[in-house]
C-alpha cells in the first residue's frame, strides 16, 4: 500500500515534532515528584487519540496512574476486534549525569531520537498511533477492523492496578487479539515476532543488627556486622556454576523442547559482537545453557543494588546498624512470582544467622509467559512485517518483563501479539536511551499493514 508510505513521506517532520513533545513529559511513574507529569502525559496521550479520530477516548482514574482508553469500532461486529495495549510511563533517569543531553529535552543525532522512553515505550505507542492515523486518513475515516487501545502509566511499576481495571472492565475490554508494541526485533532489519517473556520477583532483603552505627573498634570483632551477614545471605543464594540454590526454585520450570533448542541455535546468536557491545571478557551464566537460552528460557536472580554504612568518598570506620539489598528473580513458564516470593523468603530465612535480624520484602511480581504462535494475529503480523521489512519474521522470546500480558490470556481470553520495533542496543532503562527512526518509519508501515491483514483473518 504507497499510501502508507506517503503519510509517512509527507508527514515526518511533524511525526518528529509531535513525538518530542510526548517524549519531553517526565512520566516517570515511580517518583512521587512526577505525579502531575504522569497525569499530563495520559492527557497527552488521550488528546492525540482524539485527534486522529479514536471515539469514546477516555482518562480511567485508578488508586495510582491513570489509563488511557480510546476505540473505534465501526467495522461492525462481522470483523475483528484488535486491543492494542502499551505504556506512557518510564524509567528514573538516573544516573543523570551520564546522558549526552538531558532525557527530557529529546535531540535526533545520527538518525536516531534520543530521551527517556524514546523506545520504552512512548516512541512504541507513538508509532501504534501514527499508524491508525494513516490508516483513517486513506480510508475516508475508516479502520479495516475494530480497534480498542488502553494505555497505561503504571507497567514500570508492575501494572498494580490494571489487573483490577482489566477484571471491572472485561466486556468493554473483549477482542480477538491484542497487540503489544513493547519489545526488540532480534537484530536491525530482522523483523521479529516474540512468543515468550519471563517474569519477575521482585523483593528487597534488609538485615538488622546492632541498634545504632558502631565504632569498628571500639566494637568491631564482638558482635556480626550486618553488611557481612547481608554478604553472605547473598553468596548462598547461588551457586558458582549459576544455578540458584533456593530449595525447590527449579520445580516448575518448563525445559526447552529439543525444537526449541534448535531453532534458538538457527538464530546464530553473534557472541563476539555481544562481547565487544557490552566490553566484557567473556559471558556467564547457567552451565550448560547458550546464552540465548539462559537469557530468554532460564530464570535467573540477581543483585540489582546493596546498602548500608559508609559509601562517601575517604574512609570511615563503622560498623552498620542496618544492611539492605534489592534483589530481582526473572521467572520462566511455569513458574509464578507468588510461589517463588514465598520460596525465596523461607530460604532466606532458613540461612539467616541467629545474629542479625533479617526480613524479605516482596516489592513487585510478574507471571512468565508463552503465547500461541498459530493464531490469527500472528499470521497477520508474519505477513505485514514482510511486507514493510521485506525479510521473513523470526520468532525470538525476550529476557524482560511485561506483567499484564498474561492476564490478557487469563481475564479476556485473548492471544497477545508482541511486535516490537526495538533494538537491544538502544539503552532501555539506562542513559542515552533512544530511538532509531528508521525502525520508528518502519513500524508505522508494519501497523498500517497489520490492521489490514487483520482484516483478512476470520474471526
Ligand atoms: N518493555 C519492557 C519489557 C522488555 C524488556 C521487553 C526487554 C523486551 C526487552 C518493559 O517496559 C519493562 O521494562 N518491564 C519491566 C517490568 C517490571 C518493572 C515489572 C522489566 O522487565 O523489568
Ligand atoms: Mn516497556
Ligand atoms: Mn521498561
Amino acid at each position: 500500500m504507497p499510501e502508507t508510505k506517503q503519510f509517512i513521506e509527507q508527514n515526518k517532520e511533524d511525526f518528529l515534532k509531535e513525538l518530542s513533545d510526548f517524549l519531553s513529559i517526565p512520566s516517570v511513574s515511580t517518583a512521587p515528584e512526577h505525579v502531575g507529569d504522569v497525569a499530563k502525559c495520559a492527557e497527552w496521550v488521550s488528546d492525540n487519540l482524539q485527534a486522529i479520530g479514536l471515539k469514546n477516548v477516555e482518562i480511567f482514574k485508578t488508586a495510582g496512574h491513570p489509563i488511557v482508553y480510546g476505540e473505534w469500532l465501526e467495522a461492525g461486529e462481522n470483523a475483528p476486534t484488535v486491543l492494542f495495549y502499551g505504556h506512557y510511563d518510564v524509567q528514573p533517569t538516573d544516573p543523570i549525569e551520564l546522558w549526552t543531553n538531558p532525557p527530557f529535552e529529546p535531540t535526533i543525532r545520527d538518525g536516531k531520537i534520543f530521551a527517556r522512553g524514546a523506545v520504552d515505550d512512548k516512541g512504541q505507542v507513538f508509532l501504534q498511533m501514527k499508524a491508525l492515523q494513516s490508516l483513517f486518513k486513506n480510508n475516508a475515516g475508516k479502520l479495516p477492523v475494530n480497534v480498542k487501545l488502553l494505555i497505561e502509566g503504571e507497567e514500570e511499576i508492575g501494572s498494580i492496578n490494571l489487573e483490577g481495571f482489566l477484571k471491572e472492565y472485561a466486556e468493554k475490554l473483549k477482542c480477538d487479539t491484542v497487540l503489544v508494541s513493547d519489545t526488540a526485533m532480534y537484530r536491525d532489519g530482522q523483523p521479529s515476532l516474540v512468543y515468550g517473556l519471563r517474569g519477575l520477583c521482585y523483593v528487597e532483603v534488609s538485615v538488622t543488627g546492632p541498634n545504632r552505627d558502631l565504632h569498628s573498634g571500639s566494637f568491631g570483632g564482638t558482635l556480626e556486622n550486618p553488611l557481612n551477614a547481608l554478604c553472605s545471605i547473598i553468596d548462598s543464594l547461588k551457586d558458582r556454576y549459576g544455578r540458584i540454590s533456593v530449595n525447590g526454585f527449579y520445580e516448575n520450570v518448563l525445559d526447552l523442547t529439543p525444537q526449541e533448542k534448535e531453532e534458538f541455535a538457527g538464530l546464530n546468536f553473534d557472541e563476539k559482537g555481544y562481547l565487544e557491545e557490552l566490553q566484557i571478557p567473556m559471558t556467564y551464566g547457567e552451565s550448560g545453557f547458550s546464552t540465548l537460552e539462559r537469557v530468554w528460557a532460564r530464570p535467573t536472580l540477581d543483585v540489582n543494588g546493596i546498602w548500608g554504612g559508609f559509601t562517601g568518598s575517604g574512609a570511615k570506620t563503622v560498623l552498620p546498624s542496618k544492611a539492605q539489598a534489592k534483589i530481582s528473580m526473572r521467572l520462566v513458564p511455569n513458574q509464578t512470582a507468588d510461589e517463588i516470593a514465598k520460596k525465596v523468603e523461607a530460604y532466606i530465612k532458613s540461612i539467616a544467622p541467629p545474629t542479625v535480624k533479617v526480613e524479605v520484602e516482596f516489592l513487585h511480581g510478574a507471571d512468565p509467559v508463552l503465547t500461541p504462535m498459530d493464531t490469527p494475529g500472528m499470521k497477520a503480523a508474519q505477513r505485514a512485517l514482510k511486507k514493510a521489512f521485506g525479510v521473513d519474521s523470526v520468532f525470538t522470546r525476550e529476557g524482560g518483563s511485561i506483567p499484564i500480558v498474561l492476564l490478557f490470556d487469563r481475564i479476556l481470553k485473548a492471544p497477545t501479539v508482541l511486535m516490537g520495533f526495538g533494538l537491544h542496543s538502544e539503552n532501555t532503562h539506562s542513559p542515552d536511551e533512544h530511538f532509531n527512526l528508521h525502525n520508528l518509519f518502519k513500524g508505522i508501515e508494519a501497523t498500517a499493514y497489520f490492521y489490514e491483514e487483520m482484516a483478512n483473518e476470520k474471526k
